[in-house]
């Protein structure tokens, strides 16, 4: 018997309950793992509410965490019980002491990179290589839109840019988010709960606006991000923090300036082991190399069994960079 988060019906954090689990007979090709720090990101509010309608009740949640190889299944290559592990594309289950997860899934854990370290990046470091790397590959000194820049990926996007040499336009909630994508390496920060975004950008670019805009925040920002950009820009919509962009009457992208839109995810650019080792080695090297720190402030550090909390703290906008669960 193990000990994990589960809910058995969608819903606020209140659904999110402490229990008592067996985990399943471990398959050939999947590895026991002994979680040490887990990862809290947005999507797993979103499978928490319905948003994405995905759980099989009753439902562990989570897919990202850091820690130990307790045992193998009889195919596995590679990984040897003790081994330092790391993953993000678990099925849902990683709020738990215990997880099992495909062996291609699993990647092996540096040992200058903590558990903690690994946890609070793994999933959103891998989003900010994709993003700036593959749906669009940013350029040095090129001025770029990135919302929720103090959020657990926003602010490994500030320091990811600053190490490209590019300048990234954040967008943040608070005087004092504002100031923290700053020191992470925000070219400027727009504070969208206050200022005019496409009117901010417009100045910040001398009239000339951006190529690309990331945007996470979704309903709320859809059509300043569609504002910000220049003639043939490239719309990243790819998280729906304020809700999903919905019904979108595709004349506007013509209006706006013959715009292009993509809606990725991590699952689409990380589908296999080659890449999985790709995209890991770049983030490793940005911690390993100092360009990226990932350490998570205590006050966001939680217990496993206060999951909710940590839920209730991302979604009322009070968090600066990621959320940890503790077993
Ligand atoms: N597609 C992918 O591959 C992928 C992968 C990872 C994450 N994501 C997306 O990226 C985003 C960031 O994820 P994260 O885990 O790092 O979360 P996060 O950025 O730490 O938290 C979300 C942030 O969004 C901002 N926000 C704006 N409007 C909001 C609203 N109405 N309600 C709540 N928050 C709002 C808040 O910052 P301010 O207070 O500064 O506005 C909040 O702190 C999420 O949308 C997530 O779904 C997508």
């Amino acid at each position: 018997m193990v000990k994990r988060i589960e809910f058995t019906e969608y819903g606020g954090p209140e659904v999110l309950s402490f229990c008592e689990y067996t985990p399943a007979p471990l398959g050939p090709d999947e590895i026991r793992i002994e979680n040490y720090a887990i990862g809290v990101n947005y999507i797993d509010t979103y499978v928490r509410n319905g948003l994405y309608p995905t759980a099989q009740f009753p439902s562990g949640l989570g897919t990202e965490a850091a820690g130990v190889v307790v045992k193998t299944g009889a195919h596995v290559l590679g990984f040897n019980p003790g081994d330092r592990v790391v993953y993000a594309q678990s099925p849902l289950g990683a709020y738990s002491e215990i997880h099992q997860v495909d062996q291609h899934a699993v990647a092996h854990l540096p040992d200058h990179i903590s558990f903690e370290q690994a946890a609070a990046s793994f999933l959103k470091g891998m989003t900010v290589y994709y993003l700036l790397n593959q749906t669009y590959a940013i350029k040095q000194d090129e001025i770029f839109l990135f919302h929720a820049a103090a959020g657990g990926v926003g602010l490994i996007a500030c320091q990811w840019a600053k190490a490209l040499g590019a300048k990234m336009i954040g967008t943040a909630g608070s005087a004092e988010k504002v100031q923290r994508a700053k020191a992470a390496g925000a070219w400027e920060v727009i504070d969208y709960q206050k200022e005019n975004i496409p009117q901010r950008v417009f100045e910040l670019t001398q009239g000339a606006k951006v190529n690309v805009v990331y945007d996470s925040v979704g309903q709320a920002t859809w059509l300043d991000s569609l504002e910000c950009l220049n003639q043939r820009g490239l719309m990243v919509s790819f998280g729906n923090a304020s809700g999903p962009v919905t019904g979108v009457d595709l004349g506007i992208l013509n209006k706006k300036g013959s715009l292009y839109v993509t809606r990725p995810s991590l699952s689409g650019y990380v589908t296999n082991r080659e890449q999985l080792n790709q995209a890991s080695r770049a983030l490793f090297d940005m911690i390993s190399s100092g360009h990226i720190n990932v350490d998570v402030p205590e006050r966001q550090k939680f217990a496993l069994k206060d999951a909710a909390s940590a839920h209730r703290l991302l979604e009322q906008r009070q968090t600066q960079g990621a959320c940890l669960l503790i077993p």
